[in-house]
């Protein structure tokens, strides 16, 4: 994608524009950010999809009594009436199951794809809404069907209404308000408060992205590591022919605390073994992917696409597809790459590959991850 180029998506902005001036900083407003967007998912896909098992979806329901959830599965059965108000109901993950949402969601790749998660997609009946809230993630809001009304403010109390079974802020204040219509867009940064209210019935595409917490990240890769270690840093036993006779047994020896310091340092020694790590957990499959697997070797001298549920990416020395690793260097780095930012290689492109990642690529076809052109 070039990042310099103007687009309507942004309302004029350039990409790199963008992402300097508003990205995690502040709001865009962009109307008509897709002019005559026709939405490819209608209200009846999206309830047959939120009845799937292995879909995450949400019903809730402003009622008399108060704030009502219910999880997935939703079957058509379990949603109220579309003649009663103040409903919706929200479905994750909607890219993964049409190619046409999956198609959107690729105007966005100019943040990266570790970054980018999913596009939910809401239907609401009239007053529908999840009420106000923030979120921790950055995303964008595009109106696909009906009108809503946003209203958004820097709220600083982000403190949460109590005994409320979803996230509601205690106290939202509005500081600026829009009607969005169909092909309208909103880009809100992570905890900018917001409350988005169907004015009739509605549907709402949410593109959103994934940031890691330390913690999760952190817990991630000490665990591969750990996995890994035995060859790093072998299976040594403690010795401790120094040890003198000790009057406070209980006490841990100083040398021990070294010994373990030191094989957790050596274990981190090694960054490609992090690097590969950090790959193969950014690139693993959402939960409840199942890819089609065949027996049937498939010819991709033509050219080849990913499934639209792969994950791709690249570091320097490695190619990480679904969870696993790969050292390539040289041709074959260049374009298995190409084949990670574009989604799908030539031809020409695949010729050129060596014969061992003709290989993979076949495993990955008899894998479901990618077929032929
Ligand atoms: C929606 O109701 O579609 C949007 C949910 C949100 O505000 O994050
Ligand atoms: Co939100």
């Amino acid at each position: 994608m070039n990042t310099d180029q103007p687009l309507a998506l942004l309302g004029g902005l350039t990409p790199s524009q963008f992402m300097k001036r508003h990205w995690q900083k502040k709001p865009l407003l962009v109307r008509n950010a897709i002019p005559g967007f026709v939405p490819c998912v209608g209200r009846a896909d999206l309830v047959a999809l939120a009845g799937e098992e292995g879909v995450e979806s949400r019903l809730i329901v402003d009622s008399p009594k108060g704030w009502k959830m219910k999880h997935s599965p939703l079957p058509k059965r379990s949603l109220p009436p579309l003649s009663q108000k103040k409903w919706t109901f929200l479905v994750q993950g909607v890219d993964l199951h049409h190619d046409g949402v999956h198609a959107l969601m690729q105007q966005f790749r100019f943040v990266p794809d570790a970054r980018l998660d999913d596009v939910m997609i809401s239907y609401a009946t009239d007053g529908g809404g999840v009420g106000p809230h923030f979120d921790s993630y950055d995303v964008f809001l595009l109106q696909a069907h009906g009108q809503r009304r946003w209203r958004i403010g820097r709220n600083k109390d982000l403190s949460l209404q109590p005994g409320v079974p979803l996230k509601i802020l205690r106290n939202f204040e509005a500081e600026e308000e829009f009607v969005l219509n169909p092909g309208d867009m909103l880009y809100l940064p992570p905890k900018y408060a917001h409350d988005g209210v169907a004015e009739g019935e509605c549907m709402t595409w949410s593109m959103g992205f994934r940031a890691p917490r330390a913690g999760e990240l952190a817990r991630e890769l000490l665990l591969g590591l750990a996995d890994e270690s035995f060859e790093g840093v072998g299976d040594d036993l403690y010795r401790d022919p120094q040890q003198a006779a000790v009057s406070s047994p209980a006490a841990i020896p100083t040398a021990l605390a070294g010994f373990a310091r030191q094989v957790v340092e050596k274990a981190l020694e090694n960054p490609q073994l992090l690097d590969s790590l950090l790959g193969e957990y950014l690139s693993e499959p959402k939960a409840h992917v199942w890819f089609d697997s065949t027996q049937a070797e498939s010819d991709l001298s033509e050219g080849v696409q990913l499934d639209r549920r792969t994950k791709m990416m690249y570091d320097a020395k490695h190619i990480f597809i679904n969870g696993e690793s790969f050292k390539v260097g040289g041709r074959d780095a260049i374009v298995l790459r190409q084949l990670a930012d574009d989604r799908g290689i030539s031809a020409q492109k695949y010729k050129i590959l060596s014969a061992d990642a003709k290989e993979a690529l076949q495993d990955w076809a008899s894998a479901g991850w990618l077929r032929a052109c």
